[in-house]
């Protein structure tokens, strides 16, 4: 079996264990802790999945390296990225929804083949949908292949973003772009926030500090259905590091690179 199924086929397995794992965890009280902030949160959750993840992809895949939050990965420098197959792995994204909401999360893995996007899975546990890609076959939805995004300009649909950009005083883009859209939307999971775009339900996501487990899947879902990745002045995003990121259809991420 080619490398790409084989890891395809073991992903979507792990994935499915790890949800059933966390929606059996909120039967029970969390365990919560804070990390930077009072609203970055970590849970047992987030570091079990993890480490499980992180076993499994070192026992199956011992020569390949782990970009991950909660500190059980490695430290990949630019130069590793290059030449070596990365995972990246977020294990909870959204961990303030998981805490206050019980839903709203998702489960993040993307691969790296030297530097190149191969693969990357956002699962959507609270309603068992798994948003899945590989380079060159298009997106899907569990088995059911998503339409193309439409080229549509920000006038025409809706704009996403996160508490932090649309309430910065110090700028007044994140203003001139939230009237430009029909509505301002936010869920709180930049893995989700990607899907949402990938399906034409917005049309644009900015944020200012995503980190490279936010980005590496959504980054090949979005440019595999038709959209662009950027940071705020166009050039490409880096994602080993943490970036000002802007999402969006083609039209809409011209628009937004000319209002920042
Ligand atoms: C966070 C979420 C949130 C985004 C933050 C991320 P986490 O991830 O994706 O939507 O605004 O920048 O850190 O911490 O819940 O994995
Ligand atoms: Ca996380
Ligand atoms: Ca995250």
């Amino acid at each position: 079996m080619p490398l790409t199924e084989q890891r395809d086929e073991l992903i979507k397995k792990w994935l499915k264990e790890a949800a059933e794992e966390i929606k059996e965890s909120l039967k029970h009280e969390l365990e919560v802790e804070t990390k930077s902030r009072k609203n970055d949160l970590v849970t047992q959750m987030d570091r079990k999945i993890e480490e499980n993840f992180v076993s499994k992809i070192k026992e199956h895949f011992p020569e390949d390296l782990i970009v991950s939050e909660e500190g059980f990965g490695d430290h990949v420098k630019e130069s590793d990225f290059e030449k070596n197959t990365v995972w990246f792995l977020d294990p909870i994204d959204g961990t303030l929804n998981f805490v206050l909401q019980n839903e709203n999360y998702a489960v993040m893995l993307a691969v790296y083949e030297k530097g190149i996007g191969k693969q990357a899975y956002i699962y959507d546990v609270t309603h068992n949908r798994l948003y899945w890609a590989i380079k060159g076959n298009g997106v899907y939805c569990n088995d059911q292949p998503l339409p193309k995004m439409k080229d549509l300009p920000l006038e025409e649909g809706l704009f996403a973003s996160n508490s932090m950009f649309l309430s910065d005083q110090q700028v007044s883009f994140n203003t001139e772009i939230t009237k430009r859209a029909m509505g301002v939307r936010t869920i709180g999971s930049a893995g989700l926030e990607s899907i949402e775009l990938v399906k034409g339900n917005t049309l644009a996501y900015v944020s200012y500090g995503l980190k490279p487990w936010d980005i590496a899947p959504g980054l090949i879902l979005v440019r595999e259905n038709g959209g662009v990745v950027t940071n705020f002045d166009g050039s490409p995003v880096n994602i080993l590091d943490t970036s000002p990121t802007i999402m969006a259809t083609p039209t809409a991420q011209r628009e937004i690179t000319n209002l920042l």
